[in-house]
């Protein structure tokens, strides 16, 4: 299966997907997760990244685009995937329309989950991801069992540099402007899954699997 999480930063998409591609055995493409791997490995497209990713800023649609196409070419992908972060912009989601098409193959679902606005700057600033893993926790909503330390690989959680204030604000406005465009994209090819990510984690979880069930 073939499928797409989308939301704004912080909505839970992280959280979900680590959790669903375990689930129904298919592999998790974040770009975001691409990016921070690229930078701590001091790539020039890391470099390139981290300058937009800091500031809460998009990186430019070519950067990316190529990047995704790439990963979707790589053999782990045919077994289906869980695009997480991407597309982003309206010439994204032409762009992998294209490379879907070119690859023979379509997206079964695209999860949509919401989450009022106003909610999204105290889950993220209270963030705390895995150096290992990369799993998601919260210092208040999803607190880890030993104080800054990983439930599952024991590795030491660190706060991302762009979930600081001013970062969340631009990182709010570019979803607004660029990527909630996409909902209706979506809607109109008749693959959307709203989900209500308004509610504890696990139920959240539940309703996206009896969505693409
Ligand atoms: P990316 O890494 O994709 O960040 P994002 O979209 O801002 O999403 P987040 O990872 O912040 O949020 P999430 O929805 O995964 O939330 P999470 O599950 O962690 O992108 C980062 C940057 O990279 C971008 O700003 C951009 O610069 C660049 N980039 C990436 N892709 C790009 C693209 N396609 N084009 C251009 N640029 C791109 O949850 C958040 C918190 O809430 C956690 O603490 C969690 O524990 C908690 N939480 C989760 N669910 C719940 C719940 N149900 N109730 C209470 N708390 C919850
Ligand atoms: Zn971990």
């Amino acid at each position: 299966m073939n499928l797409l999480i989308m939301g704004p930063p912080g909505a839970g998409k992280g959280t979900q997907a680590e959790v669903l591609v375990k689930e129904m055995n298919i592999t998790h493409i974040s770009t975001g997760d691409m990016f921070r791997a690229a930078i701590k490995e001091g790539t020039e497209m890391g470099k390139k990244a981290k300058e937009y990713m800091d500031k809460g800023a998009l990186v430019p649609d070519e950067v990316v685009i190529g990047m995704v196409k790439e990963r979707l070419s790589q053999p782990d992908c045919q077994k289906g995937f869980l695009l997480d972060g991407f597309p982003r912009t309206v010439e994204q989601a032409a762009a992998l329309d294209a490379t879907l098409q070119e690859m023979g193959i379509k997206l079964d679902g695209v999860i949509n989950i919401e989450v009022p606005l106003e909610k999204l700057m105290a889950r993220l600033t209270g963030r705390r991801v895995c150096k290992g893993c990369g799993a998601s926790y919260h210092v208040i909503f999803n607190p880890p069992k030993e104080e800054g330390q990983c439930n599952s690989c024991s590795g030491e959680l660190y706060q991302r540099s762009d979930d600081n204030e001013e970062s969340v604000g631009t990182r709010l406005n570019a979803y607004i402007e660029k990527t909630q465009p996409l909902i209706d994209y979506y809607a109109a090819k008749g693959i959307l899954k709203p989900i209500n990510g308004d509610q504890e984690i696990g139920k959240v979880l539940e309703d996206i699997l009896a969505a693409v069930k």
